[in-house]
């Protein structure tokens, strides 16, 4: 597939996986996925399984992901994981605002965008994510509330953090729910997205962010979702716990 941008792949394992079954499906990766260097692959396992997963992938093309980090350095905050913690472990890209933790953690744009700075200021890469509810589409929301999300989760970082950041735009009502966005959908929610980082920031930085398309993401539609002018690749959840549909995403997407 010829792109712009290099499809950056990255599975989001959610709270999913013991450290043996976390190896197994490394093991298994490892070998579906050995020849791939045209796209970006990230796993990202639960934090318990970081030590071990960093090591499994250290001689592969498999790069490692966090579901969330701390916008703190250190200190008096139970349950909580820094940056430097992540970084002992080669952790490269940080999943920040999914809509589970926005949900249910309660987690505010502005929040995020500390976290966001937090990330860059460890030389990591955020994949920020956003998305609209069922009931904000139907009510005719959507780019509202996407501009309300990317500015404010978006909020302080420089041209220079934005370029190195990576946006996953995953409407909430296809995330884990088996209904995609059609194609339609995605490429404007895309579209729309990069035109407003262009306002924000300028074009050369809307130009080089990579946008991931997220929610039900699967081999079957993994190809026509990846052709699409504005999707830089996928944020896979369900898709991505069983290795051979993780990487039928990825061959059907190269
Ligand atoms: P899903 O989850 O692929 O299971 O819909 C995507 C996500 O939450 O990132």
């Amino acid at each position: 597939m010829n792109k712009e941008r290099k499809l950056i792949i990255a599975g989001n394992w959610k709270m999913n996986k013991t450290v043996a079954e976390a190896l197994d499906l490394i093991r298994d990766l490892k070998i579906e996925l050995a020849n791939v260097k045209e796209v970006d692959l990230v796993v990202c396992p639960p934090f318990t399984a970081l030590s071990e997963v960093s090591r499994a992938v250290l001689d592969s093309n498999l790069r490692l992901g966090a579901q969330n980090m701390s916008e703190n350095n250190v200190g008096a905050h139970t349950g909580e994981i820094a940056a430097v913690m992540l970084k002992e472990f080669s952790v490269r890209y940080v999943i920040l605002g999914h809509s589970e933790r926005r949900q249910y953690q309660k987690e505010s744009d502005a929040l995020i965008a500390k976290k966001a700075l937090a990330v860059h200021a460890a030389a990591l890469k955020p994949i920020v994510c956003v998305g609209e509810t069922l009931a904000e589409r139907q009510a005719g929301h959507t780019e509202e509330v996407l501009d309300t999300q990317v500015r404010r989760s978006l909020a302080g970082l420089s041209k220079e953090q934005m370029a190195e950041t990576v946006l996953a735009y995953e409407p909430v009502w296809a995330i884990g729910t088996g209904t995609t966005a059609t194609a339609a959908q995605a490429q404007e929610a895309h579209a729309f997205i990069r035109k407003l980082l262009a306002h924000m920031f300028d074009e050369a930085v809307a130009r080089r962010v990579r946008i991931q398309y997220g929610g039900s993401v699967k081999p079957s539609n993994a190809r026509e979702l990846m052709s699409l002018p504005d999707v830089d690749g996928a944020l896979v959840g369900g898709a991505s716990l069983e290795a051979r549909n993780f990487a039928d995403i990825v061959k059907n997407s190269i």
